[in-house]
């Protein structure tokens, strides 16, 4: 079975930043029930200081999601993490996420203090936060721009004071994975106290390394990963929970496995999709509509003889639609055989020769062979052979 990674979403939180993907209390609430059937371990509702309206949605989940943790985010402020507490009152689970900027680019340009001065208020805040709830995780922001050193002061410090996780957000998604990696390393051997928490990846995705950086984190003894449907989030987005948890899946060597109901994985993305009026670009690993689409001849040719020479994922497993063979001027024989054997035409190897002509010519007319094409070119092949 190996080590449990526990699936942190945060796509109605960090996911719902984005500009166009504002979602009104009862698409928050609906999405947080499906996250829920969907297995993630814990869910961001929310950030409740905010506004009153997401005070409330985060107030309405906590209130219906009785297996998921339900967390809220807050500033290192007495606030905040006393409205976080006040939404998340009738939780089964609740987790106040709450925590300050640690790279000196916050210390000095945001906040304009000193390290000490951030040290003391990451600690006050963790304190506030452990009178509401024994759940409290603890977020360094930018952390993958953070000097290790005196991370690891930040990370055994906020422990010593009660935080149960600490997160450790490549927010500006700097880092490469071995740095990442090895950041996650460092603090599992340099804090004295890190057998009392877990360590959590947050990434996000401006250099396209959210997920590579999240496998290297918890490959490196990170047991949490924050993440998104579909990775939605500010800029370049986050961690796609797809992604990383089929990566886990798939590699049954790194001795780790996740809870997430994998059938799931496409309808949710599809979900989420026209929830927040967001589409997937085809392309997309796991859930893009390409994700399992065949189109050149070489491909489809040994797709056809075994599935596993082109997917190293069965379609099903993740809730897609199934494997497609596309025709494009790109396509082969064998691929035209099976499309037009699919369509109830059995045709000799000669037929297909003949046929093959003529589709390459209609498919170097368009992007894509339609049914309708092939049905066309079928009844007129039968037609001619049965007058000759
Ligand atoms: O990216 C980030 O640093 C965050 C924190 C607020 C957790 O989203
Ligand atoms: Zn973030």
């Amino acid at each position: 079975m190996g080590k449990q990674v526990y699936i942190f979403d945060t796509t109605l939180r960090d996911g719902e930043q984005v500009p166009g993907c504002k979602l009104n209390a009862k698409e928050k609430l609906e999405l947080a029930l499906r996250l829920e059937e969907l297995g993630v371990d814990i869910i961001e509702a929310g950030f409740p200081v905010s506004s009153p309206g997401d005070f409330e949605s985060v107030s309405q989940i906590a209130r219906v999601v009785k297996n998921a943790t339900v967390c809220g985010l807050t500033r290192a402020v007495e606030k905040d993490i006393e409205v976080a507490a006040q939404a998340l009152k009738y939780a089964v689970r609740p987790r106040i996420h709450t925590g300050i900027g640690t790279s000196d680019y916050h210390i000095k340009s945001k906040f304009n203090t000193t390290r000490e001065e951030i040290l003391s208020r990451a600690i006050q805040a963790v304190k506030w936060a452990r009178n509401y709830t024994d759940d409290v995780e603890f977020y360094a922001e930018d952390a993958g721009r953070t000097d290790n050193e005196y991370l690891a002061r930040v990370v055994e410090a906020v422990i010593a004071a009660g935080a149960t996780v600490v997160n450790i957000p490549d927010t500006t998604g700097y880092c490469l994975p071995d740095q990442y990696g090895a950041k996650m390393a460092y603090l599992m051997n340099h804090v004295p106290n890190i057998d009392k928490a877990i360590l959590s990846c947050h990434c996000h995705n401006d250099l396209g390394l959210a997920t590579a950086n999240s496998i290297s984190g918890v490959i490196n003894g990170a047991r949490q990963i924050e993440c998104t449907i579909n990775g939605l989030g500010e800029r370049a987005g986050n961690t796609s929970l797809e992604e990383v948890v089929m990566i886990i899946e798939q590699h049954k060597h790194l001795d780790l496995y996740t809870n997430i109901k994998t059938q799931m994985l496409n309808p949710m993305s599809r979900e989420v999709s026209e929830t927040m009026r967001m589409p997937v670009q085809p392309n997309k690993a796991i859930v893009g509509s390409n994700a399992f689409s065949h189109s050149s001849g070489i491909h489809q040719d040994g797709f056809l003889k075994d599935a596993q020479t082109y997917e190293i994922i069965n379609p099903e497993q993740v809730g897609a639609e199934g494997s497609k063979i596309v025709l494009t001027a790109r396509s082969g024989r064998s691929a035209l055989a099976y499309r037009l054997q699919k369509l109830g035409y059995t045709f000799t190897r000669n037929d297909i020769d003949a046929l093959y002509q003529q589709f390459l010519e209609i498919a170097d007319g368009k992007k894509e062979v339609e049914e309708y094409d092939l049905r066309q070119m079928a009844e007129a092949h039968v037609a001619e052979n049965a007058m000759a």
